[in-house]
Protein backbone atom coordinates (compact mmCIF):
# COMPACT_ATOMS: atom_id res chain seq x y z
CA UNK A 1 0.00 0.00 0.00
CA UNK A 2 1.46 3.37 -1.20
CA UNK A 3 -0.25 6.17 -0.20
CA UNK A 4 -0.09 9.34 -2.73
CA UNK A 5 -0.34 12.93 -0.62
CA UNK A 6 -0.87 15.57 -2.93
CA UNK A 7 -1.31 19.96 -1.85
CA UNK A 8 -1.96 22.60 -4.32
CA UNK A 9 0.27 24.69 -2.50
CA UNK A 10 4.78 24.55 -1.12
CA UNK A 11 3.65 25.24 2.52
CA UNK A 12 1.31 22.49 2.74
CA UNK A 13 4.13 19.80 1.42
CA UNK A 14 7.00 21.21 2.34
CA UNK A 15 6.63 20.16 6.49
CA UNK A 16 6.10 16.83 4.69
CA UNK A 17 9.01 16.45 2.88
CA UNK A 18 10.85 17.12 5.42
CA UNK A 19 9.53 14.95 8.02
CA UNK A 20 9.78 12.38 4.96
CA UNK A 21 13.65 13.07 4.82
CA UNK A 22 14.55 13.25 8.61
CA UNK A 23 12.32 9.78 8.64
CA UNK A 24 13.91 8.16 5.49
CA UNK A 25 17.92 8.72 4.34
CA UNK A 26 16.55 6.46 1.34
CA UNK A 27 13.64 8.25 0.17
CA UNK A 28 14.35 9.79 -3.47
CA UNK A 29 12.92 12.18 -5.60
CA UNK A 30 11.95 11.95 -9.51
CA UNK A 31 10.60 14.91 -11.35
CA UNK A 32 7.99 14.57 -14.25
CA UNK A 33 5.93 16.77 -16.25
CA UNK A 34 7.18 19.84 -13.76
CA UNK A 35 6.21 17.89 -10.48
CA UNK A 36 8.87 16.57 -8.35
CA UNK A 37 7.55 13.04 -6.74
CA UNK A 38 8.78 12.65 -3.41
CA UNK A 39 8.98 8.79 -2.32
CA UNK A 40 9.82 6.97 0.64
CA UNK A 41 8.66 6.46 3.98
CA UNK A 42 6.70 9.13 6.30
CA UNK A 43 6.37 8.28 9.85
CA UNK A 44 7.09 5.00 8.95
CA UNK A 45 4.55 3.92 5.82
CA UNK A 46 5.59 4.20 2.20
CA UNK A 47 4.20 7.35 0.83
CA UNK A 48 4.47 9.80 -2.14
CA UNK A 49 4.15 13.11 -1.59
CA UNK A 50 4.04 15.99 -4.49
CA UNK A 51 2.94 19.72 -5.14
CA UNK A 52 0.43 19.44 -7.25
CA UNK A 53 -0.15 23.37 -8.68
CA UNK A 54 -3.51 24.92 -8.18
CA UNK A 55 -6.79 23.69 -10.59
CA UNK A 56 -8.42 20.58 -12.13
CA UNK A 57 -6.06 20.17 -14.98
CA UNK A 58 -3.00 20.07 -12.64
CA UNK A 59 -4.41 17.97 -10.34
CA UNK A 60 -5.60 15.60 -12.75
CA UNK A 61 -2.23 15.14 -14.16
CA UNK A 62 -0.68 15.00 -10.44
CA UNK A 63 -2.71 12.02 -9.92
CA UNK A 64 -2.20 9.91 -13.08
CA UNK A 65 1.62 10.60 -12.67
CA UNK A 66 1.37 9.28 -8.68
CA UNK A 67 -0.86 6.34 -9.89
CA UNK A 68 1.44 5.30 -13.06
CA UNK A 69 4.31 6.28 -12.63
CA UNK A 70 4.93 6.10 -8.89
CA UNK A 71 2.80 3.02 -7.76
CA UNK A 72 0.21 5.38 -5.72
CA UNK A 73 -2.43 2.74 -4.22
CA UNK A 74 -4.50 5.23 -2.19
CA UNK A 75 -4.75 8.91 -3.13
CA UNK A 76 -5.48 12.08 0.31
CA UNK A 77 -5.53 15.38 -0.91
CA UNK A 78 -5.34 18.06 1.87
CA UNK A 79 -5.37 22.42 1.45
CA UNK A 80 -7.30 25.22 1.88
CA UNK A 81 -10.98 25.22 1.10
CA UNK A 82 -14.01 28.31 1.51
CA UNK A 83 -16.69 27.38 3.76
CA UNK A 84 -20.32 27.37 2.00
CA UNK A 85 -22.12 25.40 4.50
CA UNK A 86 -23.73 27.73 7.29
CA UNK A 87 -21.54 26.11 10.21
CA UNK A 88 -17.97 26.32 8.30
CA UNK A 89 -15.87 28.45 9.82
CA UNK A 90 -12.57 29.51 9.19
CA UNK A 91 -10.27 27.12 10.95
CA UNK A 92 -12.59 24.09 11.05
CA UNK A 93 -11.81 20.87 8.76
CA UNK A 94 -14.24 19.67 6.07
CA UNK A 95 -13.40 15.95 5.10
CA UNK A 96 -15.26 14.71 1.72
CA UNK A 97 -17.68 12.45 1.59
CA UNK A 98 -18.03 13.02 -2.11
CA UNK A 99 -17.10 15.59 -4.29
CA UNK A 100 -18.53 17.35 -8.00
CA UNK A 101 -17.01 19.95 -10.24
CA UNK A 102 -19.09 22.69 -9.74
CA UNK A 103 -18.33 24.13 -13.06
CA UNK A 104 -18.65 21.60 -15.23
CA UNK A 105 -21.69 22.05 -17.63
CA UNK A 106 -21.63 20.25 -21.28
CA UNK A 107 -25.69 20.54 -21.40
CA UNK A 108 -27.05 19.98 -23.87
CA UNK A 109 -24.90 16.69 -24.20
CA UNK A 110 -25.40 15.94 -20.66
CA UNK A 111 -26.56 16.87 -17.33
CA UNK A 112 -25.78 19.37 -15.50
CA UNK A 113 -22.17 18.66 -13.55
CA UNK A 114 -22.52 15.62 -14.97
CA UNK A 115 -18.80 13.66 -16.33
CA UNK A 116 -19.61 12.78 -20.07
CA UNK A 117 -19.66 9.10 -20.68
CA UNK A 118 -18.96 8.62 -16.89
CA UNK A 119 -22.95 8.55 -16.24
CA UNK A 120 -22.19 10.55 -12.83
CA UNK A 121 -21.97 14.28 -11.51
CA UNK A 122 -20.57 12.95 -7.77
CA UNK A 123 -17.54 10.83 -6.58
CA UNK A 124 -18.01 8.99 -3.38
CA UNK A 125 -14.85 9.27 -1.27
CA UNK A 126 -13.33 5.96 0.03
CA UNK A 127 -15.12 5.05 3.35
CA UNK A 128 -12.34 3.59 4.88
CA UNK A 129 -9.90 6.25 3.66
CA UNK A 130 -12.13 8.84 4.77
CA UNK A 131 -12.84 7.49 8.03
CA UNK A 132 -8.98 7.22 8.76
CA UNK A 133 -8.75 10.93 7.62
CA UNK A 134 -11.80 11.77 10.24
CA UNK A 135 -10.46 10.26 13.05
CA UNK A 136 -7.07 11.47 12.21
CA UNK A 137 -8.71 14.93 12.01
CA UNK A 138 -10.69 14.57 15.30
CA UNK A 139 -7.68 13.61 17.07
CA UNK A 140 -5.72 16.94 15.63
CA UNK A 141 -8.10 19.16 16.64
CA UNK A 142 -8.53 17.47 20.13
CA UNK A 143 -4.67 17.25 21.20
CA UNK A 144 -2.65 19.16 18.55
CA UNK A 145 -3.85 22.34 17.50
CA UNK A 146 -3.38 24.19 20.76
CA UNK A 147 0.78 22.63 20.73
CA UNK A 148 0.93 23.40 17.24
CA UNK A 149 -0.80 27.14 16.51
CA UNK A 150 -0.22 29.16 19.45
CA UNK A 151 -3.03 30.97 21.16
CA UNK A 152 -2.04 34.44 19.33
CA UNK A 153 -1.70 32.77 15.88
CA UNK A 154 -5.78 31.47 16.22
CA UNK A 155 -6.78 34.64 17.46
CA UNK A 156 -5.10 36.76 14.70
CA UNK A 157 -6.91 34.57 11.88
CA UNK A 158 -10.05 34.62 13.91
CA UNK A 159 -9.53 30.62 14.92
CA UNK A 160 -11.63 29.85 17.97
CA UNK A 161 -13.00 26.58 18.59
CA UNK A 162 -12.17 24.85 15.12
CA UNK A 163 -15.24 21.51 14.33
CA UNK A 164 -14.55 18.60 11.91
CA UNK A 165 -17.42 18.46 9.29
CA UNK A 166 -17.88 16.07 6.41
CA UNK A 167 -20.11 15.99 3.47
CA UNK A 168 -19.63 17.51 -0.09
CA UNK A 169 -16.67 19.48 -1.40
CA UNK A 170 -17.22 20.90 -5.21
CA UNK A 171 -14.45 21.92 -6.94
CA UNK A 172 -13.80 24.42 -9.97
CA UNK A 173 -11.85 26.11 -11.80
CA UNK A 174 -11.63 29.65 -10.27
CA UNK A 175 -11.53 31.69 -6.80
CA UNK A 176 -15.01 31.91 -5.17
CA UNK A 177 -15.52 35.16 -3.32
CA UNK A 178 -18.60 36.92 -3.38
CA UNK A 179 -21.76 36.93 -1.85
CA UNK A 180 -23.78 36.08 -4.52
CA UNK A 181 -21.69 32.84 -5.86
CA UNK A 182 -22.18 31.93 -2.72
CA UNK A 183 -26.00 32.13 -3.00
CA UNK A 184 -25.75 30.71 -5.95
CA UNK A 185 -23.56 27.54 -5.40
CA UNK A 186 -25.94 27.00 -2.14
CA UNK A 187 -29.18 27.10 -4.34
CA UNK A 188 -27.65 25.02 -7.14
CA UNK A 189 -25.90 22.70 -4.76
CA UNK A 190 -27.93 22.15 -1.33
CA UNK A 191 -25.58 20.59 0.84
CA UNK A 192 -22.58 21.89 -0.39
CA UNK A 193 -20.09 22.36 2.56
CA UNK A 194 -16.84 23.59 0.99
CA UNK A 195 -15.18 24.72 -2.46
CA UNK A 196 -11.71 24.33 -3.57
CA UNK A 197 -10.14 23.68 -6.92
CA UNK A 198 -8.94 20.44 -6.77
CA UNK A 199 -10.67 17.63 -5.45
CA UNK A 200 -13.28 16.40 -7.44
CA UNK A 201 -10.68 16.40 -10.34
CA UNK A 202 -8.60 13.77 -8.31
CA UNK A 203 -11.66 12.17 -7.94
CA UNK A 204 -12.48 11.47 -11.51
CA UNK A 205 -9.05 10.10 -11.87
CA UNK A 206 -8.92 7.60 -9.43
CA UNK A 207 -12.51 6.57 -10.41
CA UNK A 208 -11.01 5.84 -13.54
CA UNK A 209 -8.21 3.82 -11.96
CA UNK A 210 -9.89 2.62 -9.26
CA UNK A 211 -8.02 3.93 -6.54
CA UNK A 212 -9.60 5.01 -3.67
CA UNK A 213 -9.19 8.77 -2.54
CA UNK A 214 -10.08 10.94 0.20
CA UNK A 215 -9.59 15.38 0.85
CA UNK A 216 -9.47 17.12 3.60
CA UNK A 217 -9.96 20.81 3.53
CA UNK A 218 -8.73 23.55 6.08
CA UNK A 219 -11.69 26.57 5.81
CA UNK A 220 -9.20 29.44 5.24
CA UNK A 221 -12.21 31.89 4.57
CA UNK A 222 -16.25 32.14 3.55
CA UNK A 223 -15.71 32.49 0.02
CA UNK A 224 -17.57 35.91 0.15
CA UNK A 225 -16.29 39.66 0.14
CA UNK A 226 -14.23 38.89 3.19
CA UNK A 227 -12.47 35.68 1.46
CA UNK A 228 -8.92 38.13 0.10
CA UNK A 229 -7.48 36.74 3.32
CA UNK A 230 -3.60 36.63 3.46
CA UNK A 231 -3.59 33.20 2.47
CA UNK A 232 0.42 32.80 2.51
CA UNK A 233 0.21 34.00 6.07
CA UNK A 234 -2.84 31.87 6.71
CA UNK A 235 -0.81 28.73 4.78
CA UNK A 236 2.34 29.06 6.67
CA UNK A 237 0.72 29.64 10.42
CA UNK A 238 -2.21 27.96 10.35
CA UNK A 239 -3.13 25.97 7.92
CA UNK A 240 0.58 23.64 6.98
CA UNK A 241 0.11 22.83 10.65
CA UNK A 242 -3.17 21.22 9.69
CA UNK A 243 -1.63 18.84 7.01
CA UNK A 244 1.05 18.31 8.58
CA UNK A 245 -0.58 17.16 11.83
CA UNK A 246 -3.74 15.16 10.76
CA UNK A 247 -1.23 13.15 8.29
CA UNK A 248 1.13 12.30 10.87
CA UNK A 249 -1.59 11.29 13.25
CA UNK A 250 -3.14 9.26 10.04
CA UNK A 251 0.19 7.37 9.41
CA UNK A 252 0.84 7.17 12.86
CA UNK A 253 -2.16 5.16 13.24
CA UNK A 254 -1.34 2.60 10.47
CA UNK A 255 1.92 2.13 12.73
N1 LIG B 1 -9.51 27.75 -1.70
C1 LIG B 1 -9.53 28.46 -0.56
N2 LIG B 1 -10.53 29.35 -0.56
C2 LIG B 1 -11.16 29.22 -1.75
C3 LIG B 1 -12.26 29.87 -2.37
N3 LIG B 1 -12.90 30.84 -1.75
N4 LIG B 1 -12.62 29.46 -3.62
C4 LIG B 1 -11.94 28.47 -4.24
N5 LIG B 1 -10.89 27.82 -3.71
C5 LIG B 1 -10.51 28.20 -2.48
Amino acid sequence: MTLGILAAIHDEVDGLVAAMRHDDSRATVRTIGMRDYYAGHLYGQPCVLVLARMGKVAASATTVTLIRELGATQIVFTGLAGGIGPNTQVGDIVIADRTLQHDLDARPFFGRHEVPLLERAEFPADAALTAELHAAAAEFLRHDLAVDVPRAVREKFGVAAPTLHQGMIASGDQFIGSPTAVAELRERLPGLLAVEMEGAAVAQVCHEYGVPYAVMRTISDRADDTAHVDFSAFLTEVASHYSSGVLRRLLAARA
